[in-house]
């Protein structure tokens, strides 16, 4: 039986994609999500600069650096830091600004939409938001400033295990990623979700389930990485041994019993955080939802500095994310361990990825780069902005 290999492929078909292990079907499918792209959204790359605004955040989730009861060096950039990168973004013709940061209340509401408004004056840069949950009356505040998308990824659909992985914040109800994505959607913004690929508990049905919901919520961008341990963090304490998930006792949380409850049937299987099953994502978010933007992310270029970040965009990205934070803060947004262009400056970064691109016969993307779905779904007649 051949398998199939289309948008509307089922939940089924999809993870028998990710459970595939001849390197033939494997290769077939790499090659049919990169003509996929080429077709749809073509040759170009998409630069965005990426800028890390603050390491402070609320939250305390399992795999994350950053998460709140970690006794690190706290910064915040100051105003006129954000606009010095803003100004790089610019001087490099990047088109889009992403402004990243933990849930930190000090960036509160007016902070950052007169941020928005004065890189709205200053440069033609596209502005994309990614500072977390945040209220209602901000999301449509920034909005009105001119931000234009926002990424918010639901990390996993298994209701479960994203609500073990991530305790709600202090004072605050369980969040419904789901629900605040679409309501993103109805705000107006282009939308940007994802996953980690391996989180611990996570099996092939997760995965496939995960693709499945990119398609339900019609998504402009995915941005999906595999899981990297962070050994400072609950998670990063769990480990895969013959199969079976072992942890120790963290912070305090017991890892093991929230992990436990997640063991499967005998039949799943916990997803690897490899490369292999990574790109296997990459190409089926970009056959699922074919003109979509798809990053190739800065946690596959940290499994492998040499050839992932060329890798990701051959099995369907045509987005990179070169980061734009200053150099002493770099370190510091360590939300996993060993994060690729921690130590570069930005300018060996650019000419890195500017080189890399030309070996695989691509060329940076000129103008805003939006989400050929997002132009699409909206009614703009223009395919692809070159
Ligand atoms: N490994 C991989 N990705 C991580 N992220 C956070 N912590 C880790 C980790 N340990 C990802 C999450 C988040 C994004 C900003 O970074 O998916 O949404």
């Amino acid at each position: 039986m051949t398998l199939s290999l289309n948008q509307d492929m089922t939940a089924a078909e999809i993870e028998t994609w990710l459970v595939e292990t001849s390197p033939d079907k494997i290769l077939l499918l790499l090659r049919h999500a990169d003509n996929t792209r080429r077709h749809y959204v073509g040759d170009a790359v998409w630069f965005r600069g990426l800028v890390e605004l603050s390491n402070y955040c609320r939250r305390n989730c399992l795999y994350c650096g950053v998460r709140a009861a970690r006794r690190i060096e706290r910064y915040r950039m100051t105003r006129d830091e954000i606009l010095e990168s803003a100004q790089k973004a610019h001087e490099w013709n990047f088109g889009t600004l992403v402004m990243q940061a933990g849930e930190d209340s000090a960036l509160d509401e007016e902070f950052v939409a007169d941020l928005i408004v004065e890189i709205k004056e200053r440069f033609e840069l596209a502005i994309t938001l990614s500072l977390g949950e945040r209220t209602e009356h901000e999301w449509a505040r920034w909005k009105e400033a001119g931000a234009d998308r926002y990424l918010l990824r639901f990390e996993t659909s298994n209701r479960q295990l994203f609500h073990a992985i991530h305790p709600p914040a202090p004072n605050s109800s369980p969040q419904d990623r789901v629900a605040l994505l679409r309501r993103l959607r109805d705000l107006g913004y282009e939308v940007g979700s994802g996953v980690m690929i391996g989180i611990p508990g996570q099996s092939f049905s997760d995965l496939a389930q995960d693709l499945a919901l990119f398609r339900e919520l019609d998504l402009d961008m995915i941005g999906c990485g595999p899981f990297l341990p962070h050994s400072s963090t609950p998670l990063g304490r769990v480990e895969l041994i013959d199969g079976l998930l072992h942890s120790q006792e963290a912070n305090g949380l017991n890892v093991r019993s929230k992990v436990d409850r997640f063991c499967f049937p005998a039949a799943e299987r916990q997803v690897p955080n490899d490369l292999a099953t990574t790109f296997k994502v990459l190409a089926l978010s970009r056959i699922i939802l074919p003109n979509a933007n798809i990053p190739s992310t800065t946690a596959i270029a940290t499994l492998d500095g040499q050839k992932g970040r060329q890798s990701g965009l051959e099995c369907g990205g045509n987005v990179i994310m070169p980061n734009l934070t200053p150099m002493k803060y770099r370190k510091l947004y360590e939300i996993y361990p060993n994060k690729s262009g921690t130590g570069e400056s930005a300018e060996t970064t650019v000419a890195t990825a500017l080189k890399q691109i030309g070996e695989i016969g691509r060329f940076q993307g000129v103008g805003s780069g939006s989400s050929p779905r997002f132009l699409e779904r909206n009614g703009s007649n223009r395919k692809t902005e070159r």
